[in-house]
């Protein structure tokens, strides 16, 4: 037996003993995917957490979602393989510079992306991901006034969409923000029939340039509605090209480079941290697990259940 093969053996059995579900994003190694309960984006990995019975969930991503899975449903135990799996757009907003912002910007509504600390998501009315932005958005009168953070390329995007005049807070993501335009014509140039799907966290030249944006899961859902021989270049992290090319077998997926690299993916190294060895290690060892300040969590539960309730 291969040790691949040891370690999977090793958690289906952990799994079973600890009564335990795993989740696991797009963005994570193909072979934690593979053996993962439930894959999603982040909103329908947020839905899924809030629904579980199973008293364990490790959660394959990063440590926002963790913490946003142990808020929803704080009497389980929630483990992350990895404690290490940040974020760099949820560091790009510490919580004491985003509360000045909101002191700065009276009389605004606080919508702020999930991929935040538990400390932003307690200073905020409403939470979003990329999957529900637009909608939850929408449903606010126009003359509402709005604060959206962190993400600046989300917002943006919002923005135009929707018609609408947010005040941005200026954070991004380290791995979306590497998108070239001008690799990515490059590519256009070399498959001129493929369509290009783009995630929000993209620059806008990139997102005038797609012909999709939407979350992980939009993204995955344009491919498989397409029809067979369709050639897609993909313009977000590339851990979401395995569910893809699984899901669509017929058809091309090509992912798009980041500006400085000679090899021709994308991958956020945080997400990757997420191996057999440490979803083996921590379902062994109950540990690492996701802890949250009781005060914060139960002050950011309630944007996150108005989130739930409107997508
Ligand atoms: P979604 O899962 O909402 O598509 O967001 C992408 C992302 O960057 C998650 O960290
Ligand atoms: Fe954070 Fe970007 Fe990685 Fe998503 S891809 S976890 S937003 S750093």
């Amino acid at each position: 037996m291969s040790r691949k093969e040891e370690l999977i053996e090793k958690i289906e059995r952990l799994k079973k003993e600890r009564n335990a579900v795993i989740l696991a994003h797009y963005y994570t190694r193909a072979e934690i995917q593979d053996l993962a309960d439930y894959i999603g984006d982040s909103l329908a990995l947020a839905q899924i957490a809030s629904k579980l019975e199973q008293p364990v969930m490790v959660m394959c991503g990063v440590n926002f979602m963790g913490e946003t899975a142990k808020i929803l449903c704080p009497d389980k135990t929630v483990l992350l393989p990895d404690m290490e799996a940040g974020c760099s757009l949820a560091d790009s907003c510490p919580a004491d510079k985003f509360e000045e912002f909101i002191k700065a910007h009276p009389d605004h509504t606080v919508i702020s992306y999930v991929n935040t600390s538990a400390e932003v998501k307690a200073l905020s009315d409403i939470l979003v991901t990329s999957g529900n932005a637009r909608k939850i958005v929408d449903s606010l009168p126009e003359y509402e006034k709005i604060i959206f953070g962190p993400d600046r390329n989300l917002g943006n995007y919002i923005n135009s969409v929707s018609g609408r005049n947010m005040v941005l807070w200026d954070g991004a993501c380290h791995v979306h923000e590497q998108f070239s335009a001008e690799k990515l014509a490059e590519l256009k140039k070399e498959y001129p029939t493929a369509k290009v799907l783009a995630h929000p966290e993209c620059k806008k030249p990139l997102l005038l340039m797609a012909d999709v944006v939407g979350s992980t899961a939009a993204l995955l859902k344009a491919a498989t509605e397409a029809p067979d021989g369709s050639e897609f270049i993909v313009v977000t992290e590339s851990g979401i090209l395995h569910e893809m090319r699984k899901l669509c077998p017929g058809k091309t997926f090509i992912p798009a480079p980041p500006l400085d690299s000679t090899c021709g993916c994308n991958d956020c190294a945080y997400m990757k941290l997420n191996t057999l060895e440490k979803l083996a290690s921590c379902l062994e060892n109950m540990a690492p697990e996701v802890k949250v300040d009781s005060e914060v969590a139960e002050k950011a539960r309630k944007p996150i259940e108005r989130m739930l309730k409107l997508s």
